[in-house]
């Protein structure tokens, strides 16, 4: 027997399993680190302001509802010392008060209250569209208080509603299903118990009111989205889109209102052109205030200060533009506008001459050339305009144009059948 021979043979197997082990703990301690260490998210990143709190509506909500309370606490505002209660509690004859813990809160704070402290947002915002006139798209205007009726009538830009069927189509509809519909998108201009306008968490979603989701165009999508207004879409597929999407992650998302710069964000979002304070254009809650044209509208026709609109959104453009490269935009998308128009111009006249000769039912949405009509200006003409403004070419053209050209000569063809039918 030789020495080597009585010696134990190393166990393989035993080492393997030992070692295994080992890379897998320590694996395990890696992950750890990792998970731990990672950075936080905005506003994560923020102390909670009510950690010691002494607040009876903090104290017992941290129980209640500590979503809220952690929620809120991360909050610019409850760092500020905005609490609870200066939100929610009122006297108790203030309309919409309910009774709890012995005093009178709102369930739902209402646009009064954020207007205590933030006057500017909410005289812009009830200057915009996305006020009362929102609302007033669906339900009309006949059904207004006197005091709202005379705010609307006041608003320069509100009153261009060129056509009153979609009230109808929400009648149709019923509002057991325009609850969820209509009103879901178009109560960003409804009405409170207390007559103030407008859902501020429209954009703001409660309880964090962080920049950040504010400016993030995914808040915008919630509504500007679908055939009618696809500006959602159109942004995906535009330059400015892409480049938020490959790179938004790095942006500057809570840069403080009013000083936003190119450096903040390299490219535009929907906030950036329509809201934010960027270049010599200063911060604004009315979203119509840098248009030129109705867009929405069948024929467009532009705003009463039209001038002045351009001004201010192309000196947004002009951080990151050059001057000639945007005039030129300007008159181009001017022009494509124009060709739009002249299409449903060309179906207007077809269905001016059917009308007048008694050939189109009464009722609107009641027969398929109806329908062919309201499509034709309401998806695809409106869809062609908005992918022209905001550089969508697939809207511009297979979402738009295409489907214009094409329905125009389905009402043709089916004007031609009515006069036949008649013996025109
Ligand atoms: C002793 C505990 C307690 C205190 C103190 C308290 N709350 Fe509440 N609160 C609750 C509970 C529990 C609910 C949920 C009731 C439910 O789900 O039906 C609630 C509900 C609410 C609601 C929703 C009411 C509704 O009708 O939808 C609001 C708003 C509210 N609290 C605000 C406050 C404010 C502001 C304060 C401080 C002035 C406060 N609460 C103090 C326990 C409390
Ligand atoms: C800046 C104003 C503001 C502050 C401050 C505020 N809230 Fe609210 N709260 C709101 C708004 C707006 C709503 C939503 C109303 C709606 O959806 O129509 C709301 C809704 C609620 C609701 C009912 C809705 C739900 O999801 O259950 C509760 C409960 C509530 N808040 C509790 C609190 C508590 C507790 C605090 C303090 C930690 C607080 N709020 C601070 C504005 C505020
Ligand atoms: C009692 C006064 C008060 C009320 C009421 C109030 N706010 Fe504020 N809010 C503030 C103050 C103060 C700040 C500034 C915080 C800062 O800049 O650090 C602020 C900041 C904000 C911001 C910017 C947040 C940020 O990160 O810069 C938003 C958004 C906002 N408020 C929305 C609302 C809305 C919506 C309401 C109504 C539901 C409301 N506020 C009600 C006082 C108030
Ligand atoms: C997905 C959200 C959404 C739904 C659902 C919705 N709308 Fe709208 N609506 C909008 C947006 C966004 C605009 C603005 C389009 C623009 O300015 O380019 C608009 C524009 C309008 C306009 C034109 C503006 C005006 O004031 O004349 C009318 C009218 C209208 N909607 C009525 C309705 C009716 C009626 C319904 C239900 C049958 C409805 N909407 C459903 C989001 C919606
Ligand atoms: C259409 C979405 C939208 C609605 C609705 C909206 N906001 Fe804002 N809000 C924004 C955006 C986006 C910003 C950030 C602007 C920027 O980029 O500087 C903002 C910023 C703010 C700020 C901080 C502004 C500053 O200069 O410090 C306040 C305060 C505010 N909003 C209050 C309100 C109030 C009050 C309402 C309701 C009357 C309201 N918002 C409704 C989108 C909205
Ligand atoms: C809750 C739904 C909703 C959200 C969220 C929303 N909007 Fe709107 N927006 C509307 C409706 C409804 C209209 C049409 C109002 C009308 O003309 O009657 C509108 C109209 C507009 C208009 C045209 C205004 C005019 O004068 O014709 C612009 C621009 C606009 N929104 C921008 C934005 C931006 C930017 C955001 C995100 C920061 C946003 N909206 C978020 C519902 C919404
Ligand atoms: C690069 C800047 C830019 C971006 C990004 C942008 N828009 Fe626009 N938007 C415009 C311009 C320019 C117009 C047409 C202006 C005019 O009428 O002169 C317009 C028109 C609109 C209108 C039409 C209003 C009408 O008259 O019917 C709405 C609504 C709107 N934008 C919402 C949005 C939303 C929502 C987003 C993001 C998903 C967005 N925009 C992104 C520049 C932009
Ligand atoms: C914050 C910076 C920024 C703002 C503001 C901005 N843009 Fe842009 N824009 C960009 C960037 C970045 C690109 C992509 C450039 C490239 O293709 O390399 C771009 C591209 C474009 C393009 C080319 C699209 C294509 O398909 O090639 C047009 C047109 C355009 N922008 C128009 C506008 C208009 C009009 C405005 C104002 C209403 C505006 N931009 C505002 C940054 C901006």
């Amino acid at each position: 027997m030789t020495p080597t021979e009585s010696e134990p043979k190393p166990r393989w197997p035993q080492v393997l399993v030992f070692s295994l082990i080992g890379v897998v703990v320590l694996l395990g301690f890696v992950l750890v680190w990792r998970l731990t260490s990672q950075p936080a998210a905005a506003g994560e990143s923020r102390v909670d302001a009510l950690a010691n709190s002494t607040d009876r509506c903090v104290t017992c909500h941290r129980q209640a509802s500590p979503g809220i309370v952690a929620q809120y606490g991360h909050s610019s505002m409850a760092a500020a010392g905005v609490s609870c209660s200066d939100c929610h509690k009122v006297e108790a004859n203030y309309p919409g008060a309910v009774q709890h813990e012995g005093v009178w809160v709102l369930p739902s704070p209402s646009t009064a209250v954020c207007q205590r402290c933030h006057q500017a947002e909410v005289a812009q915002y009830n200057q915009s569209r996305h006020g009362i006139p929102a609302w007033v798209a669906v339900v009309g205007s006949k059904d207004l208080p006197p005091d709202i009726l005379a705010a609307y009538q006041a608003i320069p830009e509100g009153q261009f509603a060129p056509d009153k069927s979609r009230n109808i189509l929400a009648e149709m509809e019923g509002e057991d299903i325009t609850r969820f519909a209509c009103e879901t998108c178009h109560s960003i201009g409804k009405p409170y118990a207390d007559q103030s306008i407008g859902q501020c968490s429209s954009c703001h979603l409660r309880h964090e009111f962080s920049l950040e989701q504010a400016r993030k165009p995914e808040t915008c999508n919630a509504c500007h989205i679908g055939p009618d207004h696809p500006q959602w879409e159109i942004y995906q597929e535009s330059k400015h889109g892409i480049a938020y999407m490959t790179g938004g992650h790095r942006w500057n998302w809570e840069a403080e209102p009013g000083t936003l710069t190119v450096k903040d964000f390299p490219a535009a979002t929907c906030a950036v052109c329509h809201m934010s304070g960027f270049g010599g254009t200063s911060t604004t809650h009315d979203v119509g205030e840098r248009l030129s044209w109705y867009l929405f509208a069948p024929v467009s026709e532009r705003r009463p200060s039209w001038q002045d609109n351009v001004v201010r959104m192309q000196s947004v453009c002009q951080e990151c533009h050059n001057d000639n490269f945007i005039k030129t935009f300007y008159a181009d998308a001017d022009k494509a506008t124009t060709a739009v128009n002249d299409f449903v111009l060309q179906s207007q006249a077809i269905m001016k001459d059917l009308r007048a000769k008694g050939l189109v039912a009464s009722e609107p949405f009641s027969e398929p050339i109806q329908f062919e009509e309201y499509e034709l200006w309401h998806h695809w003409g409106r869809t062609a305009k908005f992918g022209v403004w905001m550089q969508g070419p697939d809207y511009t053209q297979w979402h738009g144009a295409y489907e214009i050209v094409k329905a125009l000569a389905h009402i043709r063809t089916l004007a031609e059948e009515k006069l036949n039918a008649a013996g025109k």
